[in-house]
């Protein structure tokens, strides 16, 4: 011990002191640029939703950023992120459904926004109106994976070619230089072709196309690792509005789950959240909002006498599955029954039902509510005028020719343009502006047939009329 009492042992305690203090200093250096939280709060229910971060992960928000500038030819179209859909509110930093969170760095994150809003317009020279808990009609998330993966494929994916374009927008100090063309570059490259490997199987099927997700197959094949199968899950976005009223109905379009709070965690997993970082409390705030907002009014005028005339018409051929407090109405009709196209059905297995109930051992939250069913939910219709195009692969463009038999509706129209058509109910899906803007739906594609659900189909076209102008006002 006499040591500690010498000049060398002096010395040799002052070099600890260094070394500890610049371990620490190494230590708290990593955690700042890799671990420290900034939480971001929105006070105000809608901006959570549209902007609130629900853990999704996400990429490093700076590349995310100049990735369209750097990348453009990868993009759909002119106009960055809008032209795979997002919409971008005026003044806003981010599009709605993008998230920008701190954890070490900025990330950037999707929220349920980015699938659960659209907007439309009375005319095409409206000023869009944008409508949360609506059903996207111009989100493609197709478009948006291919982008990213092909940015990811791209040589010029390099420090070199991406850090002068951040630093154009914001301004990096040297350890955060380092950071990003050390680890977060070559990173995120290895995600986004990750990203193209992992969705490669999206391929060899029918385009969902803006509106539409392949919906569970990316759950079963790469969150639970089961085996490539052949089945097509194109699903059009369903909307969010008056949850509280669809208590005890079952949820998604085939009604695999019963319990909003799951369906939520669903979501949340799906869009990239890590089972060990399920924010209870963000998704909470989301399911308050979604049980309390309202489906828009119909912006054009109804005619109040023909609404009466269509109100018994709805009552006797419909309520019994659509009406709230219908006897059939939020349960699943077998597809024998609804004749709608069954591939979405298909793609559900048991096996991804297990796969569920075992995903929530050792955590707070579980999944305890997941089934296998064969057929459709009959939904309640509310804010249906703005739920086009209808059914659930989305097949069927206006409410008029949802009333006819399948040969007499639309065979080939455009989606995701959001100029509204008030004589057939829908959106404006045919024409030189829906086909400049939007994606060409064939029905006689796999997996997008119109046929089915011939229900109102026979009614004399006076009572077609005044049902549809009783629909605009649910
Ligand atoms: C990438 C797009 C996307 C994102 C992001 C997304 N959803 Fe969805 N959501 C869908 C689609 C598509 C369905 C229907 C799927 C099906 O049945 O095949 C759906 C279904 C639902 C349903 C059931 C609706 C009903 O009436 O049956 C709820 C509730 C829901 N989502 C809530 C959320 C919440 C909450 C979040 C965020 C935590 C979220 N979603 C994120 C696309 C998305
Ligand atoms: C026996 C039950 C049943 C009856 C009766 C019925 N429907 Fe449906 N309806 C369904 C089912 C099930 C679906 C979902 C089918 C699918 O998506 O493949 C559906 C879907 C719809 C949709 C599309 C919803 C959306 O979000 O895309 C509309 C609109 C609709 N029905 C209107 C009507 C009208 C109008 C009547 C009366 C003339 C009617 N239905 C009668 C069961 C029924």
């Amino acid at each position: 011990m006499a040591i500690l009492g010498s000049k060398l042992g002096k010395i040799l305690i002052t070099l600890a002191v260094i070394v500890l203090l610049l371990m620490g200093g190494v230590g708290y250096t990593a955690w700042y640029y890799l671990k420290r939280e900034v939480p971001v709060v929105y006070d105000s229910p809608e901006e959570h939703f549209k902007y609130g971060s629900i853990n999704s992960g996400g990429l490093p928000y700076w590349i995310w950023v100049v990735l369209p500038s750097l990348f453009p030819e990868h993009l759909p179209g002119p106009g960055g992120y809008t032209s795979v859909g997002y919409i971008w509110e005026p003044g806003k930093e981010n599009p709605v459904g993008i998230s920008k969170s701190t954890i070490g760095f900025e990330k950037q994150g999707v929220t349920c926004a980015m699938c659960h809003s659209a907007t439309y317009r009375k005319s095409p020279e409206d000023t869009p109106t944008l409508v949360l808990g609506a059903p996207a009609q111009k989100f493609d998330t197709q478009a948006n994976i291919r982008f990213l993966s092909a940015c990811g494929k791209d040589p010029r994916f390099t420090a070199d070619y991406i850090l002068p374009a951040i630093e154009e927008k914001h301004h990096l100090s040297w350890i955060e230089k380092q950071l990003y063309s050390r680890l977060l570059i070559p990173q995120t490259q290895k995600a986004l072709m990750g990203l193209g490997q992992g969705f490669a199987w999206m391929n060899s099927r029918p385009d969902a196309g803006p509106g539409r997700i392949p919906s569970f197959n990316p759950v079963k094949f790469l969150n639970f690792g089961l085996p490539l199968d052949d089945t097509i899950d194109n699903v059009d976005d369903p909307p969010l509005w008056n949850e509280k009223q669809h208590k005890g109905f079952a949820y998604h379009w085939d009604g695999l789950e019963t319990n909003i709070t799951e369906v939520a965690i669903m979501g949340a997993l799906a869009a990239g959240t890590k089972p060990d970082n399920v924010p209870l409390e963000d998704l909470r705030r989301v399911e308050d909002f979604i049980r309390e907002v309202q489906p828009p009014a119909y912006p054009f005028e109804v005619n109040q006498e023909l609404v009466a005339k269509g109100k018994p018409i709805f009552e006797n051929n419909c309520a019994t599955c659509h009406a709230f407090g219908g006897d059939r109405t939020g349960t699943v009709i077998p597809v024998e029954e609804v004749g709608t196209d069954r591939h979405r059905i298909d793609m559900w297995t048991q096996a991804a039902v297990d796969k569920y109930e075992e995903l929530g051992d050792g955590y707070e939250w579980d999944f305890t509510h997941v089934q296998k069913t064969d057929g459709y939910v009959a939904v309640s219709l509310d804010g249906i005028w703005l739920r086009a195009p209808y059914l659930h692969n989305g097949s069927v463009p206006y409410l008029t020719d949802l009333l006819e038999v399948p040969e007499n509706r639309t065979p080939v129209f455009y989606r995701s343009y959001d100029v509204y058509n008030p004589e057939k109910v829908g959106f404006v899906s045919e024409g030189p502006e829906a086909a400049k803007e939007g994606f060409k739906y064939d029905t006689a594609a796999e997996a997008n047939s119109n046929q089915g659900h011939l229900y109102g189909t026979t009614l004399p076209t006076e009572d077609k009329q005044a049902l549809v102008e009783y629909l605009k006002t649910l």
